[in-house]
This record gives structure tokens, sequence and C-alpha cells, in this order.
């Protein structure tokens, strides 16, 4: 048993930094007026939304971008997705049209695909290379063929940093290569905003993805940015009613939420270089303990081209879930990354199209670093580990002492 708990699944959230309380705290004190009232109360919640919104497109360094603040990532997701290609079903010229993503995605963006009219859109999913990196030929062979054909690509939604392994997309040739066919990206940068570059006017980034809860921030609010040079008002709201935000999702904002989310933002972009080379030690450091402790390791991140806090790793001879249970029960909180989806047991599509098989993915384990982790807890989650790993073995009857 571990002395002080240690957290290790900070892709799936994380807590909120101190910062952000206290942003939290002030907020629900001085501002609950409703930004569309027009008195006092509500002129003073109005002013800290746009600041709000100007704080966060300054952060990421687009200040003539569209905030659109939503309730998450999943959201967001769909507001890019959908609400941009059902704006283009509107136009005269719509014959149809395909879009784009990759074999990596996170569900929520599955999910906006499977909800667009298949009569209207072709989906494809672009195949990665076996550390989950997007095969460029893959994505110039389709944009090739399209622009031969009447249904042209009018979008790729492609993960940013994929929650799982953290591969890191090149974004930057994604990008160009659409936009020579006239066609969108738009990223789901949830786990790359402070764990690896995000310049979105570099990147050519038109509409990008973003959530609280994975940069210390709250829960329950995220935003879609929308680069000012692509769109304008080219995006359908998925919620009508009272016309917020600019009219394109309906709904009281939580106002209070988005002041500490643009305070997450800021830190998060200005903290990022240095938290990355801290994470990736830590990370090159727990790496290089298991290997020279145990065989049988297959590693699904690599250190290189990876956001800073992921560690995917699988142990031949054990069950990931046993694996994260036993650590649970020492004091480490791990997970399996959704190694297996706990409804039916399907397996991760991610490190499936990584080419991993079916024994690899179901003894996969996730660790994901961050503020809470140091170097002086390396040894002691090696040293857990690997015991907790070997006795495992052991039970299962696999061969090897180590
Ligand atoms: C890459 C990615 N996209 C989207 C989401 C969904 O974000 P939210 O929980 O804010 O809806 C997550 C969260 O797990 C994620 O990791």
């Amino acid at each position: 048993m571990v002395e002080k708990r240690i957290y290790l699944d900070h892709a799936a959230t994380t807590p909120i930094r101190e910062e952000v309380a206290v942003v939290l705290e002030r907020g629900h004190r001085e501002v609950f007026g409703n930004p569309s009232s027009t008195h006092f109360e509500g002129l003073r919640a109005r002013d800290a939304l746009e600041n709000a919104r100007a704080q966060i497109a300054e952060a990421l360094r687009v200040p003539g971008a569209q905030v659109i603040f939503t309730s998450g990532g999943t959201e967001s997701d769909h507001l890019g997705i959908r609400g941009s290609l059902e704006a283009m079903e509107g136009r005269e010229d719509f014959k149809g049209g395909r879009v784009l993503t990759s074999q990596i995605e996170h569900p929520a963006v599955y999910g906006a695909i499977d909800k667009l009219d298949p009569t209207k859109w072709q989906s494809h999913q672009l195949a990665v290379d076996s550390t989950g990196r997007v095969l460029l030929d893959g994505l110039e062979a389709h944009l090739e063929e399209a622009s031969t054909s009447s249904i042209p690509v009018a979008l790729a939604s492609i993960i940013g940093c994929n929650n799982e392994v953290g591969a890191a997309q090149p974004l930057k040739e994604i990008a160009s290569l659409l936009h020579a066919e006239n066609a969108w990206l738009h990223v789901d940068g949830v786990q790359q905003l402070g764990k690896y570059p995000l310049d979105m006017k570099q990147l050519g980034i038109d509409l990008l993805t973003i959530t609280g809860h994975k940069i210390y921030g709250p829960k329950g609010i995220g935003a879609l940015v929308v680069n000012e040079e692509t769109l304008t008002d080219s995006i359908e709201p998925l919620l009508l009613g009272g016309g917020q935000e600019g009219g394109l999702r309906a709904g009281t904002p939580w106002v209070v939420g988005a002041m500490a989310f643009s305070e997450a933002v800021r830190l998060a972009v200005e903290e990022q270089g240095r938290e990355s080379s801290r994470l990736n030690r830590l990370r090159r450091l727990f790496r290089e303990g298991l290997e020279a402790n145990l065989k049988g390791l297959e590693f699904n991140s690599s250190i290189e081209g990876c956001a800073c806090h992921l560690v995917h790793v699988a142990f031949e001879g054990i069950r990931g879930n046993a694996l994260q249970e036993h650590l649970d029960q020492l004091g480490i909180s791990v997970s399996t990354g959704s190694a297996c989806h706990s409804e039916g047991g399907k397996l991760s599509q991610v490190l499936e199209a990584m080419g991993r098989s079916a024994d690899s993915i179901r003894a996969s384990v996730r660790f994901s670093f961050g503020k809470s982790n140091t170097e002086e807890q390396i040894p002691i989650l090696v040293e857990t580990i690997v015991k907790g790993v070997l006795y495992l073995r052991n039970l299962a009857g696999y061969g090897e002492s180590n």
C-alpha cells in the first residue's frame, strides 16, 4: 500500500487547480446575473462572460476567433462537426459531401458523424500507423479520388492527441492538404491543450474543441473555437431557444464556469512548455524503470510525437483490468484507457487500428501523468507495479519470473 494515494488518470479528468478554485469562489460570490439581462447585474455577468471569451481567444493566439461556450468536449465535437456540415446542407449548390475522420477518434466524434444524414454525407475513417499517426498517403488518396467525383470532401475531424495512447497528429500537413481542396479541419484538442503545442493559426485549424476538466478547470464547460479566417456564419446551432452565444448555442451560459475555464486555458497555454518537459521526464523515468524490471512489455505510446502525459503499455500474461483493480487497492489510480469498453467487452478500436493483437489490448493499462505527480513517486510506482505484474503473472501461470 502506498503511503499517499497516487493519481495517474489525468487523461480521464483532473482536479481543479488552486488559481481556478479562487476564480470559481469569487465568481459565485460576485457574479450571479443573467448575461442577457440589461440591468447592472446582467451587464456585470455579460462583461465577465465576454472577458472570459476574449481571454481564451487571446491565450490560443486567435484574438479574432469566435469562442462558443458549450458543456464540454462532447458537445463541442458535435457542434463543430454537425453544426458546420448541417449549415452546408442549406447551400443552394449542395449535392452531398464527404466527411473524414481517423480510426482513432474519441467516441464523441463518431457519435456526431453517426447523427449526420446518410443520404447527404459519406463518412470515411483514415488509417493510422502502428504509433497511431494518421497515414497522410491515405488522406491524399482519398482527396484525389474525391476531387474527380461529384462528392467533395467538406470536412475532416482529426483528434489532435489521442486520448488512449497520446499519438500527436501531423495537423499542419493535414490542414494544408484539406485546404487545397477547400475542405475544413476540425480538431478535437481536448487532450492536446496544455500537453502539446497547439497553435490554431500556425497549424491551420478551422474548428477546435476544448474542455475544462482535462486542464484543471471545471467539469461541464468547454468551447468550440472557430477560426475567423475560415468560418463566420457557417454553423448551424444544435440547441435553439434564447439565441445566446450569438445564436449558436441557446441556454443561459454558465458565466462563472466560463470565467474559471478561461483562467484554466490561460494557465495551461502559459505553462505548456515547462510542464511538458517535466512530464516527459517523468514518463521517461517511469518507462525506463518498467523496462529495467519487467520483460514482456509492449509500449503503445512513444515519448516523441506524443502528448506528454500518457504511457500506455501492455503487460504480457495479465489482464489490464486486473492490474488496474490491484493497483487501486494499493492506492494507485490508473485506467485501462478504454482498452475494453465496459459495455459488451468491445476491444479498443484505437489499439486495433494500431495493429495490436486482442491479447495485447486486454493486457494494456493507461497511466496518465499530471500536476500531482513528482519524480519521487516514480520508484514507488515502478516497484508497486512490477510487484503487481509479477503477482498477477504468477496467478495466471505465466512462465517467467519477470
Ligand atoms: C479526446 C476527447 N474528446 C472529447 C472528450 C469529451 O469531453 P467532455 O468530457 O468534456 O465531454 C474527451 C473526454 O474524455 C476526450 O478525451
